[in-house]
């Protein structure tokens, strides 16, 4: 017992040690092996680089093995699982690396096939990173390794990499890898970088990464039957690129054209000849020079001299780059020696990183913080993965947003409806505040419709209706409602001795009828109410009688009435910012002062109603918010002309053609003098 405790002590020892050895080298680095059973890792033979399940950085796609055959020997580890997407159109990873916003990081992907699904057929997808179009994912045949790079500064303290069907079988992906650089590394003026390409010349290797190279980059070997492979055993001083980080093995192999008197010639096509391209060129001496002898040369892209001449320091590592100034299809590089040089020219490596304008930046912090809290609060059953806004046309299910180049992407509108959702409305739908659209029907939502909801400028369309806006309301139905609520407030006013003052009259203040309470308690009169007929109206009593100056209290709540009468004419937002008059009452009176009564009234009803009906209603919400409390009418007044404004619709209902006051552009100054209330 003893021993096999000690034992165990030494063997957890161990696996302390090399976490630390590995913590050590590999702080910054995560390394994901997709597909590998949930909670194991391993430690990489060839590399050492630690890695670790997917699983908790995805909540979709299914576990697979690639096919027995394909399971080489020399096959990296990494690539042995892979996790497929048969589910959904968008799959994401969320990763949190310790150090977040602000910090440079290359990521990359790996993909390889391995007929995992028995299916021999090679899927084509595509890949985003962050909210980014990265791009399509297109594998030659079953063993083919792709491997897809970017360098991108976060914008914020996640990172998602996503998975999205387009039609052309189902997406997988085999590792994900992200390796902390140094933010003076890979400078650009703007824009991430996509590797194009990251050539060894003069390499025997297949492969050269960790640890040969502290940031894990993968240099693939390049040589062409044209050329001498150099190599030195000296160790490159890289250190005068530190900023680069540059690995001597990879600097200690170069190649030069076999016939000495010829250029070095290599050259890469644009598949986007829109793009720019930086150009990393690598050179160091790796042959141990005589006194008579010099290496010199010029280095030309398109036939333009690019750089030169050039000598490359003996075993010292030099580099060579800029962004390529012209866009062209095609690049082509050719070195020459000059003309004093004995030897001819040597490259030893070269990096071509694709210039991505990451213009599309993540959806607004809040907007995420809400949805993401809303999502988590309902359970919300939705494939909504990723950014909820981006990349544009990714969007999630059931929501839209608002796009503008330099702005971060806001929600405008989120359709919830039939998604089962239970329980109270969350108040985390007020912090979606550019929110114009929301619906929640079709749910088993219950209590009441909060009174933040009113509080969102400029949400119009309030589904919440649990039953059946949505019909609109028509004229009648509006003056029904209005005539209701008037007489409430009139008697609260009026016929309660003392009179009660409500001090707080707005549309989610006034109740609904008796049917509908039973359901909805609270539910307010918003500019959406979902109504069906006549509806009695009562006004909740939140005002208390008091000392006030009785006069000037009740005025208030006529103004407040007179808003909500507006409210109820229009369907207008009593406030909204995306309105060029904000306020409701400016925005009548300008609509009023070209004589459009047409369009005052909520165009939904298509004309549906009488116009002398619909010109007294307005003018009477319009006397009711007079700057002067004088002017107000008294609530008993409102409930007679809103009375007269019904029988009007019902007269013309029956074919009673009242005389047209279409044509008379009246200003509300003109009308308020008509209509001034009389002294009771
Ligand atoms: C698979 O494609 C790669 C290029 O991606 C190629 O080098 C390799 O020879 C191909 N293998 C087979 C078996 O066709
Ligand atoms: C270096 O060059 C020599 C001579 O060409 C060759 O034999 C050797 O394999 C090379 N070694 C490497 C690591 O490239
Ligand atoms: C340099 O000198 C060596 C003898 O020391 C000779 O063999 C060689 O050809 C000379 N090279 C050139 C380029 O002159
Ligand atoms: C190099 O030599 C070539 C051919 O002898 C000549 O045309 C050219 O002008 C020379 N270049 C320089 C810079 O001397
Ligand atoms: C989104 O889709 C529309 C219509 O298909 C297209 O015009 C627009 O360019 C797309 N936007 C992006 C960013 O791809
Ligand atoms: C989002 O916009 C599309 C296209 O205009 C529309 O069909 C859809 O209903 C909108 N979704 C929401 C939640 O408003
Ligand atoms: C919300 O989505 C449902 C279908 O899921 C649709 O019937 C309804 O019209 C949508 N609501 C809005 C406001 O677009
Ligand atoms: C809304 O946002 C504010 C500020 O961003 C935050 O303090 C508050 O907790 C949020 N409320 C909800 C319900 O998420």
């Amino acid at each position: 017992m003893d021993m096999l405790k000690g034992s165990l002590f030494e063997l957890l020892g161990t696996f302390a040690l090399i976490f630390l050895v590995h913590a050590q080298d590999q702080s910054g680095f995560i390394s994901i092996d997709c597909g590998i059973s949930e909670d194991s890792s391993y430690t990489d033979q060839v590399t050492g680089i630690y890695y670790t399940s997917d699983a908790t950085f995805i909540d979709t796609g299914i576990s697979n093995s690639i096919s027995p055959e394909f399971k080489t020997n020399s096959l990296p580890q990494q690539l042995w699982n892979v996790r497929s997407f048969p589910e959904g159109i968008n799959n994401c990873y969320t990763l949190r690396p310790a150090r977040g916003r602000g910090n440079k990081y290359l990521i990359r992907a790996q993909f390889m096939y391995g007929n995992y699904d028995a299916k021999n057929q090679l899927p084509e997808f595509d890949l985003i990173l962050g909210v980014n179009m990265l791009e399509s994912v297109q594998l030659d045949n079953a063993s083919s390794v792709i491997s897809k790079e970017i360098i991108h500064v976060l914008s914020s303290d996640y990172i998602y990499v996503c998975l999205v069907n387009t039609d052309s079988g189902i997406p997988f992906i085999s590792a994900l890898e992200l390796r902390l650089l140094d933010n003076s590394m890979y400078e650009t003026q703007s824009g991430s970088l996509v590797r194009y390409a990251r050539w060894d010349f003069g390499s025997p290797y297949e492969l050269i990464r960790f640890k040969d190279d502290n940031c894990d980059r993968f240099w693939f070997p390049y040589n062409s039957g044209e050329w001498k492979m150099l190599n030195t055993s000296r160790t490159i001083d890289t250190d005068d690129d530190n900023k680069l980080q540059l690995t001597s093995i990879v600097m200690s192999t170069a190649v030069k054209p076999l016939n000495t008197m010829e250029p070095l010639k290599f050259s890469w096509e644009s598949t986007d000849p829109t793009s720019k391209f930086y150009i990393y060129l690598y050179f160091a001496e790796v042959e141990e020079l005589q006194l008579n002898e010099s290496r010199e040369f010029n280095i030309f892209l398109n036939g333009n001299l690019w750089h030169g001449p050039l000598t490359p320091e003996s075993f010292e590592a030099t580099a060579m780059y800029r962004i390529s100034s012209s866009i062209s299809e095609k690049f082509e590089f050719s070195i020459y020696k000059t003309n004093s040089s004995t030897l001819p020219p040597i490259i030893n490596a070269l990096e071509v990183y694709l210039v991505k304008q990451l213009l599309q930046s993540q959806t607004d912090q809040k907007d995420v913080d809400a949805i993401m809290n809303i999502k988590s609060l309902y359970g919300v059953k939705k494939n909504w993965q990723g950014d909820p806004c981006a990349p544009e046309n990714y969007s999630w299910e059931g929501l839209n947003c608002s796009y503008n180049d330099y702005n971060p992407p806001r929600i405008i509108s989120l359709n919830l409806s039939s998604s089962r959702l239970t329980g109270n409305i969350t108040p985390y739908i007020s912090n979606l505040t550019l929110l114009q659209s929301l619906d929640l029907s079709q749910n088993g939502l219950n209590g009441p419709i909060p009174d933040f909801l009113s509080q969102l400028p400029l949400l119009r369309s309030l589904l919440d209706n649990y039953f059946m806006m949505p019909s609109v309301l028509s004229w009648e139905e509006r003056l029904r409602i209005a005539t209701d609520a008037a007489q409430g407030l009139d008697y609260l006013h009026d016929g309660c001795k003392p009179s009660i003052i409500h001090r707080d009259i707005k549309s989610t203040n006034i109740l609904l009828n008796e049917r509908f309470q039973a359901k909805l308690a609270d539910f307010g009169l918003s500019r959406a109410f979902p109504i069906e007929g006549s509806s009695h109206v009562s006004t909740a009593v939140v005002g208390t009688p008091g000392y006030l100056d009785p006069e000037l209290t009740e005025k208030s709540d006529v103004f407040s009435f007179g808003v909500v009468l507006l409210e109820i004419i229009t369907s207008q937002p009593a406030i909204s910012k995306d309105r060029e008059k904000t306020h409701i009452i400016e925005w009548v009176s300008c609509m009023l002062a070209n004589g459009d009564i047409k369009n005052t009234v909520d165009p939904r009803l298509q004309g549906e109603f009488d116009i002398n009906s619909a010109w007294k209603a307005v003018e009477v919400a319009m006397c009711c918010v007079s700057p002067t409390s004088t002017e107000r009418p008294a609530m008993h007044y409102v409930v007679m002309e809103l009375k007269q404004c019904l029988e009007m619709e019902a007269s013309q209902k029956e074919g009673h053609e009242p005389e047209s006051k279409d044509s008379i552009g009246i200003t509300t100054e003109d009308q308020s003098t008509e209509i001034i209330p009389l002294a009771r």
